[in-house]
């Protein structure tokens, strides 16, 4: 509805006599009535009551009379004026509650409908496994110990026996952490730990970390970035390398069932000697078929290395190794997840899609 526009009308030069009046008084009420919304009813009360409606004008008019008909004209617009206000008033009330009506009705929640559940969310299967291994251990009497992802060079190769040439310092392996020469990298191994260990806690010692690890591969089919080890290190009097090999073999029975155990292949680190390459019995064929799919016919799995803890390592840590002996073992948690279950490609532990957490249940 648009403003009217008042163009004094020749026909009707007068616009406070009575006709006049209460032709104005009648559009006003019809389009109070005709107004179906409040904003309908903004624009018909801008029109017909606003200040340049015909009752404003009229109104105004007034001034402009001998004294002695101003009363009379005055009653007679304020008497229209009064009419129109009650009704556009009324109007307003009952559009008003027309809507909160509708809202009501509109907004109305049916509290019985069934609700859109949300789906759960699960944790990741490397912590499940995770969580599973760290079990074993402290219930073996063993402590958790954990140490800084951003390492100093020192811990993650030094103390570990490295030599400065060995070719695992090399750039294409490791991670270093700028400004270039300030001595971290990003940990290669959990082995660190074991030296940050022994150095905090003293022997003798039992422990067990678990945590992320990083290199410089390229993410594939088996290999990623960063990923997961377990680092167990047990330093006492008297330990050999029977303890070491009925450790693992408890391992592999709690998280491959009864009767998995593993083997011992010569093999080489600078922090264990002798040192050796841990193999699992394959948990599927048990070594029977020659076909089989987890253990390619070899019917073991290479799952982690292994030894006993280098006497150098002990004395850069100040322990005693006349009098102490240790072993250490360290193998990859994404890598034993991905045997065990059967997953083919490491990239789809990382992508964070909960239709692959789903597939492995909850834990807690
Ligand atoms: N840190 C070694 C690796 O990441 C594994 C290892 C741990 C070997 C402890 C021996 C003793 O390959």
């Amino acid at each position: 509805m648009s403003e009217p526009t008042i163009i004094p009308d020749p026909a009707e030069p007068d616009p406070l006599a009575p006709t006049s009046v209460d032709a104005a008084v009648r559009a006003a009420l019809a389009a109070a009535a005709e107004a179906t919304t409040l904003e309908d009813l903004k624009a018909a009360r801008l029109a017909h009551q606003g200040d340049r409606s015909r009752l404003a004008l009229a109104n105004r008019s007034i001034g402009n009379l001998p004294a002695t008909a101003k009363a009379e004209a005055g009653k007679r617009v304020g008497a229209a004026r009064a009419l129109v206000a009650a009704a556009y008033a009324a109007r307003q009330a009952e559009l008003e509650q027309e809507r909160d009506a509708r809202i009501l009705v509109d907004e109305a929640v049916d509290v019985t409908l069934p609700s859109g559940r949300r789906p759960l969310g699960r944790r990741h299967p490397v912590m499940l496994m995770s969580d599973r291994i760290a079990d074993l251990f402290v219930g073996m009497g063993w402590e958790i110990a954990e140490g800084p992802e951003v390492e100093a060079e020192w811990f993650n190769f030094d103390a570990l026996n490295f030599d400065v040439d060995h070719p695992a310092r090399q750039m294409q392996d490791t991670f270093y952490v700028d400004p270039p020469g300030g001595g971290l990298v990003l940990r290669t191994h959990t082995s660190p730990v074991q030296a940050r260990t022994l150095l905090d806690r003293g022997v003798p010692v039992y422990v067990a970390c678990i945590g992320r690890v990083y290199r410089t591969d390229e993410l594939d089919a088996t290999h990623m970035p960063a990923f997961h080890q377990v680092e167990g290190l047990a330093v006492d009097s008297g330990i050999t390398m029977a303890h070491l090999k009925g450790t693992l073999d408890r391992l592999a029975t709690e998280l491959f069932g009864d009767g998995i155990t593993t083997r011992l292949r010569p093999s080489y680190f600078p922090f264990t000697e002798p040192s050796a390459e841990m193999d699992l019995r394959c948990f599927v064929c048990r070594g029977e078929d020659p076909q089989c799919r987890a253990c390619k016919g070899i019917g073991w799995i290479e799952w982690g290395g292994c030894g006993m803890v280098n006497r150098n390592v002990l004395t850069a840590c100040g322990v005693d190794a006349d009098r102490y002996t240790g072993f250490a073992f360290g193998m990859g948690i994404d890598r034993a997840l991905m045997f065990r279950t059967g997953v083919s490609d490491m990239r789809d532990m990382i992508e964070g899609d909960v239709r692959f957490d789903d597939q492995f249940g909850m834990e807690i």
